[in-house]
Order: C-alpha cells, then sequence, then structure tokens
C-alpha cells in the first residue's frame, strides 16, 4: 500500500504506530521489532520490581480485604531496603524524577501497599518536616476561563510565602497504573497519619505534599478537602 504520507509499511498486521503499554507504561511502536524486544525486557523487570515474595520479618501497620500496607525504615534489613528502593525507582521512573537517591535517607520511611497477589501496588515515601508554603486557590474568573481541562489541570500554581507548620512531608506517593481510584493511595496516607508520628494522630493539616504532579495534585486536593 502507497500513498505520500505513508511512514509505515501496512503488511497486514492488527496494530499499528506508538502504543502505552497499561501496565508498565512504556510507549514503544507496536510494528517495530527491536521496540517490542525492549518493551518485553523493560516490562519483566518492572513486574520483578513491584513482585513481592514475603518477609519473615515484616512491619504490618494495615491491613484490608484486598491487600495490606508494610513499612520499611531506615535500618531495616538490606532485602527490605532494596525491595522498597526497587519501587521506589519504577515510581521516580513514572513521575520522570531524576535524582535516584533520597534527599534524607536516615529519616524517610517508606510504606508498601500489597495486594492480594503480592505485588507492590502502592509506594508512598514521607519525611519529617517542619514547615510548608500552602498552594493558593486560583482566582475565580480563572476558573472560569479555562474550560479545557487539561489546561486546567496542568496549569502552574501558587503558593504562599508564609511557611505553616508541618510534620510529615510526602515526596513521592505513587499507585500501580491498573491499580488507581480503588482508595489505596487514600489508605496509606490514612496509615501514614496514624503511624508516622509514634503515639500521634497527624491532622491533615500537619501533611504536605512536596511538588504535586496533576494526578497528585487532584488527589492532594481532594484527601485534605481544600
Ligand atoms: N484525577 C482526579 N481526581 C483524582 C485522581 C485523578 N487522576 N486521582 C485521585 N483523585 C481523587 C478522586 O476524588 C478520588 O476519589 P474517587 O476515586 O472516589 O473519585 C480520590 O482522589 C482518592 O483517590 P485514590 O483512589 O485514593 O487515589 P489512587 O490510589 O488512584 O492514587 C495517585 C492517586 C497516587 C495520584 C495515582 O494516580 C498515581 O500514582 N499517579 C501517578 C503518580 C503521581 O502523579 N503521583 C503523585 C506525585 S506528587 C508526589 O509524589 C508528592
Amino acid at each position: 500500500k502507497q500513498d505520500d504520507d505513508q511512514l509505515i509499511i501496512d503488511a497486514g498486521q492488527k496494530q499499528f504506530g506508538a502504543t502505552t503499554c497499561s501496565s508498565c507504561g512504556m510507549v514503544y511502536s507496536l510494528d517495530n521489532p527491536e521496540d517490542n524486544f525492549q518493551h518485553n525486557q523493560f516490562h519483566q523487570r518492572f513486574l520483578e520490581s513491584i513482585k513481592y515474595v514475603g518477609w519473615k520479618k515484616e512491619r504490618v501497620v494495615a491491613e484490608f480485604w484486598d491487600g495490606k500496607i508494610i513499612l520499611v525504615m531506615p535500618g531495616d534489613p538490606k532485602y527490605a531496603i532494596k525491595k522498597a528502593d526497587d519501587v521506589r525507582h519504577v515510581a521516580d521512573s513514572e513521575l520522570g524524577f531524576q535524582q535516584l537517591t533520597l534527599s534524607r535517607p536516615t529519616q524517610a520511611k517508606t510504606y508498601l501497599f500489597i495486594n492480594s497477589e503480592r505485588m507492590v501496588v502502592g509506594c508512598l515515601v514521607a519525611e519529617p518536616i517542619r514547615r510548608a508554603y500552602r498552594v493558593l486557590e486560583q482566582p475565580e474568573h480563572h476558573k472560569d476561563m479555562t474550560k479545557d481541562d487539561f489546561m486546567e489541570r496542568h496549569r502552574a500554581w501558587c503558593c504562599s510565602t508564609v511557611p505553616e507548620q508541618a510534620l510529615c512531608g510526602i515526596s513521592r506517593i505513587w499507585v500501580f497504573s491498573l491499580a488507581r481510584r480503588q482508595g489505596i493511595a487514600t489508605r496509606m496516607l490514612d496509615t501514614v497519619r496514624s503511624t508516622f508520628v509514634y503515639g500521634s494522630h497527624l491532622t491533615k493539616q500537619e501533611i504536605a505534599f512536596s511538588d504535586p504532579t496533576p494526578d497528585g495534585k487532584q488527589f492532594a486536593t481532594k484527601f485534605s478537602n481544600t
């Protein structure tokens, strides 16, 4: 088949062009064997990173009908730290974070949501902080002007210059793409509230999100009721 705009050969294959894998998130070309090979490799590594075999000593901080949340702390056995690092790298690569190590590894607590198929489908990294800067509400007339949903989600937002007291900073929160909108992020945050500071329950105001993505902002807005 030939026409002026044709860039790929139509040899009867079922699908053309770039596609995004709904589980590992890789964008690749279905009709390119090299791309398919790269995708297979990446996909296997991704599944390996989120696979959870179970540990003799695990710190279970919450249990649900569809899974449990375990907490990994600095100083835990190597295998636990490695799993937390592996899952964090998966989240970081999806978030486009370049920084591969934590800014304060000795203080960070990692919460992992394990589903009933023994996969880590949620990861949250929380760090102690002292202050945070509130995201300012957008003026009403702007809201009317931006009818386009995409623009609304991706526009820049402004923060107050006045610091407010906060105790816990969420440096990353990530849920496996196929497990979203099942309350996993909400349950991880509720667990942080009750376990981050021993013996006390944090209010929603004492938790701050670092530089959220559009998804993260929508979620944080709902979670904080702001
Ligand atoms: N768009 C609009 N509203 C949303 C979205 C979204 N993408 N995600 C969550 N919400 C709101 C909804 O009101 C939702 O309630 P509903 O499902 O009853 O309507 C409510 O938040 C609770 O959502 P959860 O199910 O608890 O959230 P989920 O488990 O899906 O995880 C998360 C949300 C972590 C943002 C997930 O979409 C994700 O991993 N995205 C990619 C990574 C990312 O952007 N992480 C945030 C980075 S910012 C940071 O790390 C500080």
